[in-house]
């Protein structure tokens, strides 16, 4: 494989961020649940903050296996409390809707900058 771009690296390192807050997120809804007495509700969310991390890896170990450097930015706080487990729903849709949007950015630079193999792990 073709090593990395600079462009490319830097904004999958980006990525790593936002799929390692969404998470953190998911895990403070996990949380919030937990408190709520919903230990269901707290169990699905906590299965999708793993998935959130392992989709962080997976760029991560890309980011290497290509020769680039994975540099770790920092995680913002997630919010804590919400107004009802409906809040919560309504906001995992919005997030997973922004997340998407970034994930399409990137397939938009990868096919701008002809990076194949990127393109590919981002399908
Ligand atoms: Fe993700």
């Amino acid at each position: 494989m073709a090593p990395i771009g600079e462009r490319m690296a830097k904004a999958l390192n980006e990525q790593v961020k936002w799929e390692l807050f969404s998470s953190y997120l998911y895990l403070s809804m996990s949380a919030y649940f937990s408190a709520m007495k919903l230990p269901g509700f707290a169990h699905w969310m906590r299965v999708q903050a793993q998935e959130e991390l392992m989709h962080g890896m997976k760029i991560y170990d890309f980011v290497i296996e290509r020769g680039g450097r994975a540099e770790l930015l920092a995680i913002d706080e997630p919010q804590f409390e919400w107004a009802s487990p409906l809040e919560v729903a309504k906001a995992v849709y919005d997030h997973e809707k922004k997340v998407t949007g970034l994930i399409n950015g990137l397939v938009n630079l990868a096919t701008e900058v002809k990076d194949h193999a990127t393109f590919n792990m981002l399908q």
